[in-house]
């Protein structure tokens, strides 16, 4: 039976990659950090079957002990501070946590069991502003956000101990991906969330930031399967992960309500947008300048043919399949409040 490790098993990847494991027959070790209340985040449902070790990204001690403990065949390095706009913040949390917190786990395993297989959760953040269109494992890189500078930092230490060390380290540049799993402040879920309570009428309008943002989304659960691959091939490389599609905040709005029957029309430029329910002529959208960014990354559309030939990675859940699972996710939960908010 094989032993996986995966730091931030508590988030949306770690949890779809932690029943992945399981399916698979691995003994599952992840990593948690410790609160003042005890949060097994996205894993609850599975945490009988996960053994969970206390540990932080920041601390290289805990993560030999952690080494040690699980003795992983297989090392994810999913633990992050994943939320782009924080990094302007807390840059040096960030950086903590995202770049040197990389080496941390990567001298953890040489210390312990240098022969263990590496993943990288790496980033299309890294492209930022981008220099090729659509991005492919050779783009060169040009990071927009402390975040994405930290990343770009993990990126290349596990390239570098790879070829220094002949580890066994690949890093996996994914695009974005959400789910029904996925944090609120991302611009996902905060129009799955809000689309749910206005169509429930718990809710007038949602604020969203720029919405000409062009992102290419997946469902995590398609992605957790190709960092798998990634460490069951016969050489450690570097692979983007994406659709290949990309479309706007706006589209991305206007696919959500159209899944429960509201119709949007646009009107004004800009800070003055504004998104009407064509129906009824209330304003539902709204543009506030607090969710604009320092620096922006305009559009990512990211290029999977080395993983599709390498990898045999297919994409299985389409955009529209995506969003219409995180709105009936949302309108479920929403709807489980005003039960209970009535009964009270
Ligand atoms: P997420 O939901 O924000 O999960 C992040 C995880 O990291 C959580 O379990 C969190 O634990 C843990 N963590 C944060 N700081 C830590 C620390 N100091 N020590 C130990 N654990 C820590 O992120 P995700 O969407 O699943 O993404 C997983 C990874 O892929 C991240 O590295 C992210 O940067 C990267 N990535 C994500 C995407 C995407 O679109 N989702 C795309 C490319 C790359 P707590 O529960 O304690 O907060
Ligand atoms: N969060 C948020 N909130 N974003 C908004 C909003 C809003 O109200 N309005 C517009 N946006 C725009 C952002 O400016 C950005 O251009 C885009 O929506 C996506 O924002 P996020 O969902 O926060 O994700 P991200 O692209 O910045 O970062 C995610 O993807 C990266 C991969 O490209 C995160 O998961 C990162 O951890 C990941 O590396």
């Amino acid at each position: 039976m094989k032993h996986a490790l995966i730091t931030g098993i508590t988030g949306q990847d770690g949890s779809y990659l932690a029943e992945l494991l399981l399916e698979k027959g691995y003994e599952v070790y992840g990593i948690m950090r410790r609160k003042s209340v005890v949060d097994y985040g996205n894993v609850g449902h599975i945490k009988d079957k996960v053994h969970f070790i206390y540990a932080d990204m920041t601390d290289l001690v805990s993560l030999v002990n952690a080494m040690r403990i699980s003795q992983a065949d297989e090392v994810y390095n999913l633990a992050a501070q994943s939320f782009v706009a924080t990094s302007w913040e807390q840059p040096i949390a960030t950086a903590d946590i995202d770049a040197i917190g990389v080496t941390n786990m990567l001298e953890a395993i040489r210390t312990v069991k240098p022969e263990s297989h590496f993943y990288q959760a790496s980033t299309s953040e890294m492209f930022g502003l981008v220099q090729e269109m659509p991005q492919t494992e050779k783009t060169p890189f040009y990071p927009r956000s402390p975040y994405g500078v930290a990343k770009l930092y993990g990126h290349w230490i596990t390239k570098n101990y790879r070829e220094s060390y002949d580890m066994f380290a690949c890093s996996g540049i994914l695009f974005n991906h959400e789910s029904e799993r996925r944090g609120k402040e991302f611009v996902t879920r905060k129009i799955t969330d809000a689309v749910a309570r206005i169509k429930l009428g718990v809710q007038d309008y949602v604020e969203l930031g720029n919405m000409d943002s062009k992102r290419d989304w997946g469902h995590s659960k398609d992605y957790v399967r190709a960092m798998w691959l990634m460490l069951q091939q016969e050489k450690p490389d570097d692979y983007v992960i994406a659709t290949n599609e990309t479309r706007t905040v706006r589209e991305f709005v206007e696919t959500a309500f159209t899944h429960v029957g509201i119709k949007v029309e646009w009107r004004g430029y800009g800070v003055d947008e504004v998104g009407i329910n064509k129906e009824n002529g209330s304003i539902i959208v709204k543009v506030n300048k607090q969710f604009f960014r320092p620096a922006e990354v305009d559009v990512l559309l990211g290029n999977p043919k080395k993983a599709d030939t390498e990898l045999k990675w297919v994409r299985e859940i389409p955009f529209r399949e995506l969003v219409t699972r995180m709105v009936d996710n949302d309108m479920s939960l929403v709807a489980e409040e005003i039960k209970i908010a009535n009964l009270k």
